[in-house]
């Protein structure tokens, strides 16, 4: 590729860099996304994990065959160390496939338990940047964490489709009296159990961990059972696990109404999804009120960029 589109890629990435570096020093933040696809000959996903890289880079038909892809990976990375310099073994490269089907979301890629600790509002998450396709901390959802903690006080917190229960850690840190973690995955759940563990969360009268199809999960619920209640779901999932598959199109209503059904009176929902062109049924979902807040809950670094949508949903 000619040098004077590698010269693009650099001024870009240090325009954007010098640009997010300066927000998220103003914020006190140390992992954010730098750069996301900005342009579509350099088709990246950076982000910084305090003094670690992760780069991820969707395949696409490139037309360079696999010793000129390497080579032009090279000098792309060689931009990438020069602007946000760091060093060589803090860069993790990931070819990460645009998703073709429902089966590769949460696929594990690799298998070298090279865990590390960030933190984010005094908070500490571990990260793993090589054996998933994820990296264990949704950067976007910085701002919705920090709602969540901020409303957890004296309440009832239920985490849905959790992950790695980040959400959850913030819950019990805003002082919630009881925060449960819900996920399909058996490695999320214990990937969630050490995130608390690592921030001292120990009550195990208040934390509990549950291995469930949450669909199947919130049919055991009795009403007036919780307070407060975050549903990030997968588009689709069809796990061996599960008893049907998730759409979350077609199955949001029955979802929502079930958790729903389960909130206390002044309960609320807070519920993320990434499909794109989702659209919210509000006409058949049996609450009093349903609020966009997707501009709301966008941090500085996905301004613009943001492929999800989130809602708060009242009983
Ligand atoms: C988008 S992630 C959630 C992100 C999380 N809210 C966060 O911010 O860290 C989706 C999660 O749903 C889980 N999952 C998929 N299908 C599920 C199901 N039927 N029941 C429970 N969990 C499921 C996956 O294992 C994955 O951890």
């Amino acid at each position: 590729m000619a040098d004077a589109k590698l010269q693009m890629f650099e001024n870009r990435l240090l325009k954007v860099y010098k640009h997010k570096n300066k927000l998220a020093k103003r914020q006190g933040i140390d992992c954010f996304r730098i750069y996301d696809h900005d342009l579509p000959e350099f088709p990246f996903c950076i982000e910084l994990y305090e003094n670690k890289i992760y780069l991820a880079e969707y395949l696409r038909r490139h037309g360079m065959d696999e010793e000129e892809h390497e080579a032009w990976l090279e000098k792309c990375i060689d931009i990438i160390r020069k602007i946000i310099e760091v060093k060589d073994e803090n860069i993790y490269i990931k070819q990460r496939k645009r998703k073709t089907n429902r089966h590769d979301q949460y696929e594990k890629t690799a298998n070298k338990k090279d865990f590390f600790v960030v933190e984010e509002n005094g908070l500490k998450f571990l990260i793993n940047l090589t054996d998933y396709l994820d990296t264990g901390l949704f950067l976007d959802h910085r701002i919705t964490r920090k709602m969540v903690m901020e409303q957890s006080e004296g309440k009832r917190v239920l985490n849905l489709f959790a992950y790695t229960g980040s959400f959850s850690v913030y819950a019990a840190a805003g002082k919630a009296t009881s925060v449960t973690t819900v996920d399909l995955s058996k490695t999320y759940i214990q990937w969630a159990e050490d995130n608390f563990t690592i921030n001292l969360l120990k009550d195990k009268n208040k934390y509990s961990f549950i291995h469930a199809d949450v669909k199947q999960y919130l049919k055991t619920l009795q009403p007036n059972s919780v307070d407060l209640v975050i549903m990030d779901p997968p588009t689709f999932s069809n796990s061996k696990r599960m008893k049907d598959f998730l759409d979350i199109q077609q199955d949001h209503v029955t979802l929502l109404n079930d958790v729903l059904h389960a909130l206390s009176p002044n309960g609320v929902i807070y519920f993320s999804t990434n499909y794109t062109k989702f659209i919210i049924d509000a006409e058949n979902i049996k609450a009093s009120s349903i609020k966009d807040i997707t501009k709301a809950t966008t941090p500085f670094d996905f301004e613009g960029k943001l492929k999800r949508w989130c809602y708060k949903i009242s009983c």
